[in-house]
């Protein structure tokens, strides 16, 4: 197992498919700063085998998650077939994706045949002008609801993320969490976060996830629960006399750095040792240079060994930090 600077393991993978999506969310991808954005293409990309080779080496070399994510992975021609592949990997142990959801209703069936287990879905409200506001092309709640819906029809596990802003959607902190109550599927809140320079992140726009829960648990109260696995991003509660959770990403109140075990790969092939970094360690060019499994290992290796990244914990002495990193987008949360 590969340990970084402060003694973290390698354990995760997150895997972006593509750069590209089909919604303009304003904490991600303003559509206001079109013009930035800059597509890789299609060349850049991984192709799937190059993705699986990949894949394999991180798990003989500790992963035993990994998650594939975009910008919308859904919009990457064939996907099932790359959940397929991986889902074969001997050793990994558990293979899921992050959504928006908008395509969710056509894919769930062939996802859940290829192997997908569980999926966690982006909605980020019920009412549709608020949701229309949120995600930048008129996308409406209800279409995502149906991908959900199919997906735990075809028998996957659903989770929903909720990034809450002050002014955007605080509204809909309670209509989101009586409804996903009543439905049974687990809703996290998750604190607006300073990724990337274009979605103009305010401190005093994050409701803490504190807040959140004092005015979920006034209506209905809620008790802790202990992690589902080491270094689980999510602090999970659930509603009192039920089973029913919900999770808190506190990634700016509660920074959750220190047993951060994750490792992000781009669609174009670079690792990224924090989801604030700047720069990655291009692999996909050492592949196509002809590099052995031996040689991307020992890659791997040596930027694991030196990592020390804990930005989200370095935040606070810091917290007007403008220098260049990666987008969201880009890099899939
Ligand atoms: P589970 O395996 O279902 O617990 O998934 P997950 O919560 O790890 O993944 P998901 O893609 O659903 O992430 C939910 C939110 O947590 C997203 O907003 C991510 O950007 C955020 N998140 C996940 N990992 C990290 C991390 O390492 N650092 C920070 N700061 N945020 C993270
Ligand atoms: N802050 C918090 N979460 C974000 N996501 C995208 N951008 C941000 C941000 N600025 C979330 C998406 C999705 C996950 C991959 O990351 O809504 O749930
Ligand atoms: Fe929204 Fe996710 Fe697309 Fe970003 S990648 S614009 S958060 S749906
Ligand atoms: Fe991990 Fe970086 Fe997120 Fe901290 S800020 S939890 S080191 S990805």
């Amino acid at each position: 197992m590969l340990t970084d600077m402060l003694n973290r393991p390698l354990l995760d993978l997150r895997i972006s498919v593509t750069d590209r999506c089909n919604f303009r969310c304003t904490y991600c991808m303003p559509a206001d700063e079109g013009q930035k954005y800059c597509f890789m293409k299609r060349s850049e990309l991984m192709t799937f085998e190059e993705i699986v080779r990949l894949a394999k080496l991180f798990v003989s070399l500790g992963v035993r998650k990994i998650r594939l994510t975009g910008g919308e992975p859904l919009l990457r021609k064939d996907i099932d077939q790359l959940v397929g592949m991986l889902d074969n990997i001997e050793g990994l142990e558990d293979l899921s994706m992050t959504t928006n959801g908008f395509l969710l209703k056509r894919y769930a069936a062939s996802l859940k045949k290829a192997g997908l287990k569980r999926i966690n879905v982006s909605l980020d409200a019920l009412d549709d002008e608020v949701f229309a506001a949120i995600n930048g092309v008129g996308a409406k709640s209800s279409r995502i609801l149906e991908g959900m819906d199919e997906a735990v029809r075809q028998g996957m596990k659903v989770k929903v993320n909720m990034v809450v802003k002050r002014g955007m959607n605080d509204s809909q902190i309670l209509p989101m969490a009586a409804y996903f109550k009543e439905k049974g599927i687990t809703l996290r809140f998750i604190e607006f976060m300073d990724v990337g320079s274009l979605n103009g992140w305010k401190l005093d726009e994050v409701v803490t996830s504190k807040e959140i829960y004092n005015m979920i648990s006034k209506e209905m109260p809620l008790e802790p629960l202990k992690e589902n696995y080491y270094g689980e991003v999510a602090k999970r509660c659930r509603y009192v006399g039920t089973d029913i959770e919900v999770g808190f990403i506190s990634s700016v109140s509660q920074p959750f750095c220190g047993d951060c075990t994750r490792c992000r790969l781009s669609a174009d092939g670079k690792i990224y040792t924090c989801l604030f970094a700047a720069r990655g360690t291009d692999l996909l060019s050492s592949m196509r240079n002809g590099a052995s499994d031996e040689e991307l290992a020992a890659q791997i290796k040596c930027v694991w060994d030196v990592r020390c990244d804990r930005y989200s914990q370095e935040r606070g002495k810091n917290p007007t930090y403008k220098g260049k990193r990666i987008e969201m987008s880009y890099i899939g949360g």
